[in-house]
């Protein structure tokens, strides 16, 4: 055994040395200790020896044995250490090269809007509603007051599904008046943002553009109520105290009195008018009160509705409605918002059950 011990040492200490990468090293390893390897291969002759010899050559035998494993070790320790030098050296990195140009992006002016209107609500106290944008006849229509035949419905022609004539891209946001008062009893306060879809198509029209509808409902809710809150809106969302309010009589089949509600004072005079049309409003119809189960001798409201990209144009000076939503880079870079700009009162609003149906 001694013998066998004293040729296969320096032979395997020699190629331990002379590896130079793991994987050499794990070849010796395997030769030597692995499962035909040479020192197993003593191993099991060890069984075959008489019982006198078989404990010494045992105990030389297993000393080699952890000497070999041992020095094998050390050099993968050692072999690691230079592979990862060698690593560090060639993956040196460069801090003197120039930063890769960086691409913020921006907030689009009609989220930014929405965002800034949805705050002022929260503040006063709104919740927040939402409604599908594939919408069907009853909530886009029928609900609010506005039969098959009424000629309110040429006012907004919409997008059809094909093969399912009750299913259309919504006209408004005003169906979700419909499907907040269907899934909650009064008092009901809330606004309800979303994109709207006409057949239209000029500077200040485009086929899909935002609304946010607004609705409140309980027992002595009355139109000072309506105009007291636009006109707190419009001095929060203008930042200026010098803004009246004028309300000229209208029509809309889903409420009664109904108005077109005027901005004027210096917003108005820095677009050189002395009014601006800004969004139609009135006192919840009976009718669409009694279609969703509301008792009007009991419960009265005020509804609004107001285009969102026309108040963007309007604080921000942009021209034209249709750039828009022409996903033009020069275009955001100059009417879009850092981040840092959004208002996060909103997320004190909570949801209510308009959005669920
Ligand atoms: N839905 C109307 C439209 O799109 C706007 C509107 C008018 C909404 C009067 C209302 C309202 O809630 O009371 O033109």
């Amino acid at each position: 055994m001694q013998n066998k011990i004293n040729t296969l040492k320096p032979d395997l200490l020699q190629k331990i040395e002379q590896a130079n990468n793991l994987t050499a090293l794990d070849e010796i390893r395997v030769a030597a200790l692995g499962k035909n390897g040479a020192i197993t291969v003593l191993m099991k002759e060890l069984g075959t020896l008489p019982v006198e010899e078989k404990k010494q050559a045992g105990q030389v035998l297993n000393v080699f044995k952890t000497e070999i494993a041992n020095t094998l070790e050390a050099k993968k320790k050692k072999l690691e250490e230079a592979e990862m030098n060698a690593k560090l050296a060639s993956q040196k990195v460069d801090v003197t090269l120039p930063v890769r140009p960086n691409s913020v992006g921006r907030i689009h002016p009609v989220s930014q809007v929405m965002e800034e209107m949805l705050t002022i609500f929260a503040q006063m106290g709104f919740d927040l509603a939402e409604g599908p944008d594939i919408e069907d006849d009853w909530h886009n229509f029928e609900a609010l007051n506005i039969p098959p035949s009424h000629p309110a419905r040429q006012m907004q022609a919409t997008f059809f599904m094909e093969g399912d004539s009750d299913k259309i891209l919504r006209t408004h946001t005003s169906g979700v008046q419909i499907r907040t008062m269907e899934n909650k009893k009064p008092p009901i306060k809330i606004v309800a943002p979303g994109r709207v879809y006409r057949v239209d198509y000029d500077a200040t029209h485009t086929p899909m553009f935002h609304q946010i509808e607004g609705l409140v409902i309980d027992k002595t809710t009355n139109l000072a109520h309506l105009k007291g809150v636009l006109e707190e809106f419009l001095k929060l969302f203008f930042e200026t105290d010098d803004v009246k309010l004028r309300f000229r009589p209208s029509f809309f089949p889903f409420t009664e009195p109904s108005y077109e509600a005027d901005v004027g004072g210096s917003l108005a005079k820095s677009i050189g008018k002395e009014w601006i049309e800004l969004l139609g409003c009135g006192m919840v119809h009976p009718n669409v009160l009694k279609n969703c189960g509301i008792d009007p001798n009991e419960y009265q409201g005020f509804a609004f509705g107001c285009g969102i990209d026309r108040f963007a144009m309007l604080k921000y000076g942009i021209p034209d409605l249709r750039n828009m939503f022409d996903a033009d880079m020069r275009w955001i870079k100059h009417y879009g918002f850092l981040p840092t700009d959004i208002p996060t009162i909103t997320s004190g609003l909570s949801l209510t059950a308009g959005s669920k149906k």
